[in-house]
């Protein structure tokens, strides 16, 4: 963003000057326009004050795009991707990490406190990524006509990038390789990376290609395939898996939903005495099915490889009567049948793993006309850089 001695040439008539007071969940900066309207401008931090263009009005906000920074706030700091604001990947390179955290907690907590209408604990806790870059195993890269690299922002062509920041380093090479020998085809490819470095690269939809990485979490081996779901921060996820094993605690039939190749899976079934995994991806499902064995904890696991919705629709979960139920869904939340039938389950407590604040609030308030009561809340910064929010919120009856 050019500073006030490079002063750009604003439209006049479309150009307002502001401060922005906070972030937005999409990860814009929100400021006010002098009529009251809220004006979203992407790139800004707290605390700036910026001349805006106005590039879409609606009758209670605006969006703008920031031409020039009068004054910057505290919390600023120098990107480290060349690519950043260009690539479609990061939201967040230009802010200083404990603003980022900041953020993301007041994300959760608004998101929570508005739609659910749940009083959020105070002070409770949002972890850090160990590192805030060279934290990520799991990347999809796309090629065309003798491009590689990622989506640029809105758009689908392709930001050529030979490297990034945020992946973990056993994936420097594979990507620098792809962007050395482009391949052929139009398409996506997938690159993971295993606990030992080992890395993986699969040509997008990665069905039966054979490829996948080895992860190791709180002393388990996982094997994870190439198109199964893999929580990518490879610095945190041990944190989010124990987390959520101590959340669930112990006892004897905990139900997990969305389960993928295991995650939690593995560490549940040290804890309960029956496990009843669900999980729809084939892929995964298998994944989730050598993973148990491997363990040996074939006797423990049962794994129902269907959609939730389904298996709410049948009589086994609730011939189950889990005590506890761990459920990780999609950014979507809970569909009708998940939402409604859980409460009938009859178990006395929830363990809900989220990744979208808002479906999170949404399938809450649902709970809590059920009974159950937000027992607690821990933020997990899963993605930094981004404005992704990870969310564990436990709930109780
Ligand atoms: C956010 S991931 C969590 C996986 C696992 N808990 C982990 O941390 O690795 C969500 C998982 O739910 C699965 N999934 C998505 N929709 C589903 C559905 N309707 N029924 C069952 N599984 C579903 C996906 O395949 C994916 O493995």
């Amino acid at each position: 963003m050019p500073r006030r001695s490079e002063r750009a040439a604003a439209p006049a008539e479309a150009a307002l000057e502001l401060r922005i007071e906070s972030l937005a969940k999409g990860g814009e900066g929100v400021g006010r326009a002098p009529d009251g309207r809220v004006v979203f401008v992407p790139f800004t931090a707290p605390g700036d004050l910026v001349r805006v263009a106005v590039v879409a009005r609606h009758a209670r906000w605006l969006r703008g795009e920031a031409v020039e920074l009068l004054e910057p706030g505290p919390g600023r700091t120098d990107p480290l991707c060349p690519l950043f604001g260009v690539c479609g990947g990061c939201d967040w390179q230009h802010l200083d990490y404990p603003v980022q955290l900041e953020a993301k907690r007041r994300i959760l907590a608004d998101a929570l406190e508005r739609i659910a209408r749940v009083r959020v604990p105070d002070g409770f806790p949002f972890h850090p990524s160990p590192s805030p870059y060279g934290y990520r195993s799991r990347a999809r890269v796309a090629a065309r006509r003798g491009r590689v690299g990622f989506r640029r922002r809105h758009s689908h062509a392709i930001c050529a990038a030979s490297r990034c920041p945020v992946l973990v380093p056993a994936l420097d090479e594979p990507l620098a390789a792809l962007a050395r020998r482009p391949p052929e085809p139009t398409g996506e490819w997938e690159l993971s990376a295993g606990t030992e470095g080992g890395a993986s690269v699969a040509r997008v939809p990665v069905r039966d290609s054979g490829t996948h990485v080895d992860v190791e979490v709180a002393g388990e081996w996982l094997r994870v395939s190439g198109g199964s779901f893999l929580q990518a921060n490879a610095l945190l996820r041990e944190r989010l898996a124990l987390a959520v094993g101590d959340a669930a605690g112990r006892g004897g039939r905990c139900l997990e939903l969305f389960a993928g190749a295991g995650l939690f899976t593995i560490l549940l079934a040290r804890r309960f005495t029956r496990v009843l995994a669900v999980e729809s991806h084939p892929g995964a499902a298998a994944d989730l099915e050598e993973n148990v064995q491997t363990a040996g904890l074939d006797e423990v696991v049962e794994i129902l490889a269907r959609p939730v919705e389904d298996a709410f629709a049948g009589a086994r979960l609730a011939a189950f009567r889990p005590e506890v139920v761990v459920l990780d869904p999609p950014r979507t939340g809970l569909e009708p049948p998940a939402r409604d039938g859980l409460p009938r389950l009859g178990a006395r407590r929830l363990v809900y793993v989220s990744c979208d604040p808002a479906t999170l609030a949404r399938d809450v308030a649902v709970l809590a006309d059920a009974d159950y009561r937000l027992a607690s809340l821990e933020g997990f910064d899963l993605f930094p850089q981004t404005a992704h929010v990870e969310a564990l919120a436990v709930m109780e009856r």
